[in-house]
């Protein structure tokens, strides 16, 4: 009952602003972009006393837990890598999430490209152009172990996402991350799917550099690896990155990124976006992920669905196509308070 409401409270509260900005965006001239909207939507989540959240916790029943490569997730909901912010993160994990995977890092402060970079597409999902902008590698460590910032030290696994705009940077940002972080249930992620970066996916042309690196961080970390696939890979790639992950011991794969479309192909202006085009993600993704579980389920790697898990159904559905966890972004920038309604469909 109380998530219904504040369900119906957080929808109505996002549907103004959205609407508000856009009207604003009109009258002065700008273009409509999500951004601030939602800056402004994490502020406002911060002004609300940590007492008033707690009321929403979900406590998770143990039925829910799940043992992937040997990390125990209280459930198999895991919010995917696309933010930073720990307030929010700690929220979405207090709906009832096993786990976080906290943004892709790179090396460097990174700004991303230039705004407008994000635009809601309404029942279809989100599409984005932002460029993995984030702190840079030093930094996140530096607030990790200044114990500034929580995430790191709720219970649980926490993941993060190593980016790099060449093989040496993904060993540069895994090896600093894993010569530091103390925590076993640490997790990585390798991300060599985001289509906003001109870099971004060099890893997927070349598979053979993927296996290297996978080599390189296995000689030197027992830590569960993941690595990021792309819906916008052919079947055939996807085989062919199955066969290099089920040779290297405790890897999962996530199943997968947005999928790059251009803005005329979402119905928008060209200059929507900063870069003429973005990742679309949410519900439309679905039946590619669907697709994507049945592809590589006869490799036997662990497999993480992301990708539209928008309703208890499909949470339900993704499971049963044999995926181990979900995860999720759109879901909880929309609507997180679905997280205990597909607790529930699960359970
Ligand atoms: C605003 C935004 C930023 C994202 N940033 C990242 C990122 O830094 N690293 C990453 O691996 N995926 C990133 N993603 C992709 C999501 O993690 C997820 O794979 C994708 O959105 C599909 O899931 P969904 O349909 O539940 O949104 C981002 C997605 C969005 C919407």
């Amino acid at each position: 009952m109380r998530h219904a409401v504040a369900s119906l409270l957080y929808g109505g509260i996002r549907q103004s602003a959205v609407s508000g900005y856009g009207v604003y965006a009109r009258l002065t001239g700008n273009s409509m972009d999500l951004e601030p909207v939602i800056h402004w939507g994490d502020r406002l989540l911060g002004c609300i006393p940590k007492s008033a959240l707690d009321l929403l916790a979900v406590s998770v029943p143990e039925r829910l837990q799940r043992d992937v490569l040997g990390l125990s997730f209280r459930s198999p909901l895991v919010a995917s890598s696309f933010k930073d912010d720990p307030r929010m993160l700690l929220f979405w994990h207090s709906l009832g999430l096993g786990a976080v995977i906290y943004k892709t890092i790179l090396m460097e402060k990174r700004l991303g490209n230039p705004q407008p970079r994000i635009q809601d597409l309404g029942d279809q999902g989100l599409i984005n152009a932002m460029g993995l902008p984030g702190s840079g590698v030093a930094a996140l460590l530096a607030d990790i172990q200044a114990k500034r910032n929580p995430v790191f030290d709720m219970g649980g696994p926490v993941g993060v996402s190593v980016g790099g705009e060449n093989p040496a940077e993904y060993r540069q940002v895994f090896d600093v991350l894993n010569g530091a972080l103390s925590r076993p249930d640490v997790f990585f992620e390798v991300n060599i799917s985001c289509p906003n970066t001109n870099e971004g996916q060099s890893l997927l042309a070349h598979p053979e550099l993927l296996g290297d690196l996978l080599a390189y961080m296995r000689q030197r970390t027992d830590r569960v690896i993941g690595v990021k696939l792309s819906p916008d890979q052919s079947d055939d790639s996807l085989r062919q990155f199955g066969d290099i992950l089920k040779s290297v011991p405790r890897v999962y794969v996530n199943l997968g990124n947005t999928q790059y479309r251009n803005c005329a192909a979402v119905g928008l202006s060209q200059t929507a976006l900063s870069r003429g085009g973005g990742g679309l993600s949410g519900t439309l993704l679905f039946p590619r992920t669907l697709e994507m579980l049945a592809v590589l389920k006869p490799f036997g790697v662990p497999m993480m669905a992301t990708g539209g898990i928008s309703t208890p159904e499909r949470a339900v559905a993704a499971i049963d196509a044999g995926a181990s966890l979900l995860g999720m972004a759109t879901t909880l920038v929309k609507n997180p308070f679905v997280v205990p309604r597909m607790l529930a469909a699960i359970s």
